[in-house]
């Protein structure tokens, strides 16, 4: 969910519809907004996209100048408009928006039911107005700690109160929030793109502390009700940066980044023909100590870990084992001060990503994390961080981010490789050399999308596509395959190539699409033979490969090809063109590819 929050000089409402059409990646299953207007708290929300709210309020346009606004992605109660935050207590005295998970909601409805108060809706959010109520004895702020000390959870909050004309109140708990500080008026909100157009200084909230706004000044207070002193960050990145620039679609203005972004993440560490990993300070007497990586992610950046654990390995000789964050909370894992932890999250907010490095921490690992969004829950809770530089991802699907993630990882596996003197200065050398061209490779991937359009033109009907890779090529099948799934709502699964006669092949027959990554030099023989087996059952193979392998042709149907790449590095140009392919698959269905349904790009609940 996204949240925004405006007190000012100027109307609230188009600030806040403003701000949350650039928090809609974050949900948009529903939406709504609150303001105070002539002594009392009016709220307007409705189910679907944040349009139809902004028809609604075409016909009703609060003259406020203090507001909250929401759009949701519906984790307790389906999207209805009922269920649209904001949420109003009681009395209608106080409207509250939220992003997060109150895990002991039912415990805190029970107590407030016996305290007389009516529930109107099955969210978790609701509990919070009326609980600040209830402990609200005309002191905003502190009726805000009292709430925040009941709850357990996780929470960004944003409060307006019908006794404060002049002031509202935000909070925040494992849910990222910032605060924007403008000339007479200021602003709240879950991301900085969304205030960005009216100010660049922000502060960037800490868990449990508490915010007090009013036009002229912002206060920030920690749980005891302490008044904290904050630092202002300037954000320097560019407005346009989450604007379309004349793209069709953010995915496809995202891709056409990769080459700059990638570039954007090498070259800063690319210093003397040398790699340096910013202030990440693991010596080669550090890494004699670990005896084993854990990389750990969801999504996209699991993807990027699986490529990770096979380059690290391969060069640095270190164990690494790849979890999803969701399982590796909760099974206990094996960690100590002799492990690293690499966690991997553009966002840096997502929810079971950070539980498990605050896990990994509690149990005396180092972790080193690969983030996207400076300041980041995840960022700030790290040891060590590598900042991807790929700016404001704005389409639910990622795809630049993942290329600096793999970028990222490169410069994880060569370091530690040279540190342990797995690789010589010259084989170090030319890696590096190999780092500073992929962006144009991924340049000269780009020019090819009409080859892989016109496939899509064709087989966007398709029930049901396979993705078939080996080594690194099974770690880009699973990005592809995911990547066509959550826009194109299309049937696909990724198969290790040797797997493919223990079962999957049952499932193959006459014009069965089959994509099949074949980047990894030892392996094309074996990829091979494998298009010969799914094409002898009727299979309609698109094989992606180096130029020099193009005759592949004589087994596939068509082939997509990047300009010839060392192996090791093949899958950041060699994942451009499954992402092109997902994207028109669903242009071609008519899909909605930068929302599609039912995801979120930053799921910061379990
Ligand atoms: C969500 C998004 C995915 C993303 C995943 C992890 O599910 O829809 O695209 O890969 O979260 O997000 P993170 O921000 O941690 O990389």
């Amino acid at each position: 969910c996204g949240i925004v929050g405006y007190i000012g000089d100027k109307k609230a409402t188009p600030i806040l519809i403003n701000g949350l059409k650039k928090l809609e990646y974050r949900g948009y299953d529903s939406a709504g907004v609150a303001t105070f207007d002539s002594n009392c708290i009016n709220v307007i929300k409705c189910k679907g996209r944040l349009a139809a709210l902004e028809t609604k309020l075409t016909e009703d346009m609060p003259s406020a100048n203090m507001g909250i606004g929401h759009t949701r992605w519906a984790t307790h109660g389906e999207p209805n408009d009922v269920n649209s935050h904001p949420h109003i207590s009681q009395s209608g005295r106080f409207a509250v928006v939220h992003n997060g998970i109150i895990e002991n909601y039912i415990k805190l409805k029970d107590f407030l039911q016996t305290q007389g108060f009516e529930f109107k809706s099955e969210t978790d959010t609701e509990v919070v107005a009326h609980l600040i109520e209830y402990h609200y004895k005309g002191d905003l702020i502190q009726a805000v700690i009292e709430c925040v000390n009941d709850i357990e959870g996780s929470y960004a909050l944003g409060v307006i109160c019908s006794d404060c004309e002049t002031q509202f109140v935000a909070a925040r708990k494992d849910s990222p929030l910032i605060v924007g500080l403008g000339k007479n008026e200021n602003f709240i909100a879950s991301d900085i793109p969304a205030i960005l157009e009216y100010t660049r200084d922000i502060y960037i909230l800490e868990d449990k502390e508490i915010v007090s706004l009013t036009k002229d000044e912002v206060k920030v207070f920690n749980i005891l009700g302490a008044e904290v002193k904050k630092e202002v960050y300037h954000v320097t990145w560019d407005a346009t940066s989450a604007e379309k620039s004349g793209y069709e679609h953010f995915m496809m203005k995202e891709m056409f980044e990769e080459p700059k972004v990638i570039k954007d993440t090498l070259s800063p560490r690319i210093v003397d023909e040398g790699i340096t990993l910013d202030n990440v300070n693991i010596t080669a007497k550090d890494l004699e100590n670990i005896d084993k990586i854990y990389i750990v992610a969801c999504g996209t950046a699991y993807h990027a870990g699986v490529v990770g654990k096979y380059i690290i390995e391969k060069l640095a000789r270190i164990p690494v084992e790849i979890d999803i964050a969701s399982e590796f909370r909760y099974r206990d894992p094996l960690i100590s001060d002799r492990n690293l932890v690499i966690i991997i999250s553009q966002s840096g907010e997502t929810l079971d990503t950070l539980v498990a490095l605050k896990e990994s921490k509690k149990r005396g690992a180092k972790t080193l994390s690969i983030v996207n969004v400076v300041g980041s829950s995840i960022s700030r809770e790290s040891d060590y961080v590598l900042y991807t530089w790929a700016g404001p991802e704005i389409a639910v699907a990622s795809t630049k981010a993942y290329n600096t993630q793999l970028a990222a990882l490169y410069l994880v596996a060569f370091n530690f490789a040279y540190k342990k003197g797995y690789i010589e200065d010259s084989a170090y050398k030319n890696y590096i050399s190999q780092l500073k061209e992929l962006p144009s490779k991924v340049e000269e991937v780009l020019k090819n999308k009409e080859v892989i359009q016109k496939f899509a033109s064709k087989h966007y009907n398709a029930k049901s596509i396979f993705f078939i890779g080996r080594g690194l090529d099974y770690a880009l099948s699973m990005e592809g395959s995911l990547k066509l799934k959550e826009i194109s709502y299309i049937h696909s699964e990724a198969y290790a190539g040797g797997e493919l006669k223990h079962g999957t092949i049952a499932l193959i027959e006459k014009g069965t699409l089959v994509v099949c990554p074949v980047t990894q030099d030892d392996l094309i023989d074996k990829m091979v033979s494998n298009i010969r087996e799914v094409k002898a059952r009727g299979a309609v193979v698109m094989a992606i490969t180096q130029e020099k392998n193009a005759s592949i042709d004589k087994v596939a149907d068509v082939v997509i090809t990047i300009p010839d790449i060392d192996s090791l590095l093949a899958p950041v140009a060699a994942v451009t063109p499954l992402q092109l392919f997902a994207y028109y698959m669903a242009i071609e269905k008519g899909c909605d590819v930068d929302k599609p349904r039912n995801l979120a790009k930053s799921v910061t609940v379990e």
